[in-house]
């Protein structure tokens, strides 16, 4: 059989115009794909009702960093119909885009975390992070009852925000000088919480931890939980999406 000079086969039988060849595809692909990031602003699309955490929100997320909740906690839904029905809608690249470092996890011991905002009251959340099996005997989460009686420090939050503000988060000048203040009127109804709704929007202020005399690691941490998958109003995408 007369073979043709350039076949299929040849590309395959050699080794040195396979490797070539397959270099050469991968090199397209690449350029394709990565090429385009240099000339787009974002890669993330803008979401109405996506803002910057509260002090207090951030707060209560360092803590769950420093306890690492992650370890047991995704917070990603994927889009698969046993997630969005266990959890609610999937997880938009927006949802993280103020996230540094993002808290997306991989293991799942406990249930994902990503839309528990407003799941439960801030009373249950007191209970479980005291004594989870008090509210879920079968619970293997560890407790955390020392948040309770720590009092959150507020020092040098504002500092946390303006590096934050440097890694791209729209901070305000007066969000960061408004820091702590913003940070103890969250969490302590009798103090005058000005224009923090306004700074951040949906904000939700008021006593998290059940014991107003002082503002505790546990206000900060049920704070963020409560925050968490809210700021999206899903409801609302989904009607105008109809009205199209
Ligand atoms: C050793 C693994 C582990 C660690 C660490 C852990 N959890 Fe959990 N968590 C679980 C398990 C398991 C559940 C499910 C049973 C339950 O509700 O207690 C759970 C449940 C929860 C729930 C209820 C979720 C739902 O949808 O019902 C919240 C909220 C929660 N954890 C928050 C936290 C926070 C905040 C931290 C860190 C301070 C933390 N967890 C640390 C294992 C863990």
């Amino acid at each position: 059989m007369a073979s043709k000079p350039f076949t299929h086969g040849h590309i395959e039988r050699n080794v040195t115009i396979l490797a070539v060849l397959s270099l050469l595809v991968v090199t397209i692909g690449g350029i394709v794909e990565i090429a385009p990031l240099f000339w787009i602003d974002s890669t993330i699309e803008k979401v109405d009702g996506v803002r910057p955490y509260t002090p207090l929100e951030l707060e209560g997320r360092n803590i769950y960093i420093r306890e690492g909740c992650y370890s047991c906690h995704s917070q990603m839904i994927r889009p698969f119909r046993d997630e969005t029905e266990r959890y609610g809608h999937y997880s938009l690249a927006a949802e993280s885009m103020y996230d540094h470092p993002f808290q997306w996890g991989s293991k799942r011991t406990g249930p994902d975390l990503a839309r528990v905002g407003g799941r439960y009251s801030d009373e249950w959340h007191v209970q479980h992070l005291k004594n989870p099996r008090s509210v879920v005997p079968e619970s293997i989460m560890p407790g955390y009852s020392f948040l309770a009686s720590r009092e959150l420090e507020v020092g040098d939050v504002s500092r946390d925000l303006r590096a934050l503000s440097r890694t791209g988060v729209p901070y305000s000048e007066a969000s960061i000088a408004k820091a702590n203040d913003d940070l103890l009127a969250q969490a302590d109804p009798s103090r005058d919480a000005g224009d923090l709704a306004k700074r951040y929007p949906k904000a939700q202020i008021r006593d998290f931890d059940g014991d107003p005399s002082q503002v505790t690691e546990m206000d900060a941490l049920v704070a963020y939980i409560q925050m968490l998958g809210t700021q999206v109003d899903f409801k609302a995408a989904a009607a105008q999406e109809q009205m199209k």
